[in-house]
């Protein structure tokens, strides 16, 4: 017997349409000896009736009804809204023996599936799972597109430009692991407001959230910081300190600002995160910890391993998980949006009338080049707002004009030809003499990868 394994609980409702009694009875005997839940109707009216009171899975329906067709039932079906039809059902025409282009037609509108009529019990309930199926997956792609393109907002991040969709789904991905994540992004594009996010949607929401900012502590404090200490474990140590790591125990540690770790202090870090224990400094005894870290910096993480600055294993250690914050001139899109939260929340923080912006204005946010990303357009906001002057959100916004909208600078090409190779080589030698000859700075001002930049020097004959 054909046994359904979406069927076992019995909860699957099978709508018959047929207008012949006797055979619309055999059929719906047929199911009900399989386990589905069976209603049935003889006219396409009748069922649309009936579907609107009740969810139906499965329609199976006969091509030749008395008024209206199948195919009428169809694309009711296909056509309403999923207001009339909670479960967007599954559907199955049965057509005439040699009425092929019927089933073409049926299975061009929508339907699931077609079966030619005569047929045996074993081909109704296949196609019956088929169309289930097909149902199936219908609902959970419309899901998955229904998150990807209404999300706009991930526990404060707001942006539904693509670039955000995809931090979204990987936040929501990996919120749940207890794998480190490493957080890369320019200045202000929300990479704590992320790592909050990371935290906020995991099962450690309810412990804390400890940050520290890599490089805002001294180099000699920065041991006692991290891993604790014990009284008299150095001059000053008056009492017992608690680290920041210790502190953050069943929760999630944001170590931001990464990179200014200094070189042996991520030999310790290392070794936390391998062995999941630390020793307080002044103490042999080891503590075991169970906390969640989240990394994030600004730098070019390979480029300072590769200078020596980062340990290589470390950074492997960090990076399980990569998410790259995108800067706010590559999604432009958002900047209506984001003008919008910040105005609503900086009125209400300053209790002041919400202010809109005018078409002028808001172009030039557009065009704008935006180095401080995030932060610096919410505070050109909440200034505005406070001064009530249209001058002071594009202030300066002008020296940027000469950036285009993707960032790069606005060149005047000649209307004849150029040579692309001495061109490049200015370039280059430009960026060295800007940064007084450091590479490292010149390199980066060309947002190329310190290796690239090399091969270049070399190949122009600019490293001498
Ligand atoms: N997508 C966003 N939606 C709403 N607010 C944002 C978003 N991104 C950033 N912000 C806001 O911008 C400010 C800067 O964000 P955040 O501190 O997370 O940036 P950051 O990448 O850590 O910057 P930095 O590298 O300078 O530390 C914060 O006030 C934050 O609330
Ligand atoms: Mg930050």
């Amino acid at each position: 017997m054909h046994k359904d394994r979406l069927n076992e609980d019995n909860n699957i409702q099978v709508l018959v349409v047929e207008d012949e009694p006797q055979q619309r009875q055999i059929i719906v005997e047929l199911l009900q000896a399989s386990n589905y839940s069976v209603l049935s109707a003889d006219s396409c009216e009748q069922a649309i009736v009936m579907l609107k009171d009740n969810p139906v899975d499965v329609i199976f329906s006969d091509w030749k009804l008395v008024n209206l067709s199948g195919i009428d039932l169809l694309n009711y079906c296909r056509k309403s809204d999923s207001n009339i039809l909670s479960r967007d059902p599954g559907f199955v025409i049965a057509t005439a023996h040699g009425t092929i282009s019927h089933a073409v037609e049926a299975l061009q509108l929508g339907a699931d599936d077609y079966l030619a009529k005569p047929f045996q019990r074993q081909e109704l309930l296949l196609t019956i799972d088929k169309a289930l199926k097909a149902k199936e997956l219908r609902s959970q792609n419309k899901r998955l597109s229904a998150q990807l393109s209404e999300q706009s907002e991930l526990v404060g991040l707001v942006g539904k430009a693509k670039c955000m969709q995809q931090v979204y789904q990987r936040i929501n991905r990996v919120s749940q692991t207890n794998a480190s994540i490493l957080i890369n992004g320019e200045t202000g594009t929300g990479k704590e407001l992320a790592a909050r996010a990371l935290h906020q949607q995991s099962t450690r929401h309810g412990q804390s959230f400890i940050a520290i900012n890599c490089g805002a502590i001294s180099e000699s404090i920065a041991e006692a910081e991290l891993f604790g200490a014990e009284k008299g474990a150095y001059t000053g140590a008056t009492a017992l300190k608690i680290g920041k790591l210790e502190a953050a125990n069943k929760g999630t540690i944001f170590l931001d600002e990464i990179a200014e770790l200094p070189l042996n202090l991520q030999v310790k870090l290392l070794r936390f995160l391998q062995e999941g224990c630390i020793t307080r400094l002044g103490s042999h005894q080891e503590i075991h910890l169970d906390v969640r870290v989240i990394a994030a910096t600004h730098r070019d993480l390979p480029e300072q391993v590769q200078q020596g600055r980062f340990r290589e294993d470390l950074f492997y250690r960090l990076n399980v998980v990569p998410i790259l914050m995108p800067p706010l001139r590559e999604r432009q899109e958002d900047i209506p949006l984001l003008s919008e939260h910040f105005l609503t929340l900086h009125a209400k923080r300053h209790q002041l009338p919400k202010t809109e912006l005018t078409s002028n204005a808001l172009r030039r946010l557009l065009d704008y080049h935006w180095p401080g990303n995030v932060r610096e357009l919410s505070n050109r906001l909440e200034r505005y707002l406070l001064l009530d002057d249209e001058s002071e959100l594009t202030a300066n916004t002008q020296l940027n004009d000469a950036y285009d909208s993707s960032g790069l600078p606005v060149f005047n090409f000649p209307k004849s030809s150029f040579n692309w190779e001495q061109f490049e080589k200015y370039c280059l030698a430009e960026s060295l003499s800007l940064h007084e000859g450091n590479r490292t700075k010149a390199a980066k001002y060309l947002q190329m990868s310190y290796k690239a930049f090399l091969y270049r020097l070399e190949k122009y004959q600019l490293n001498g």
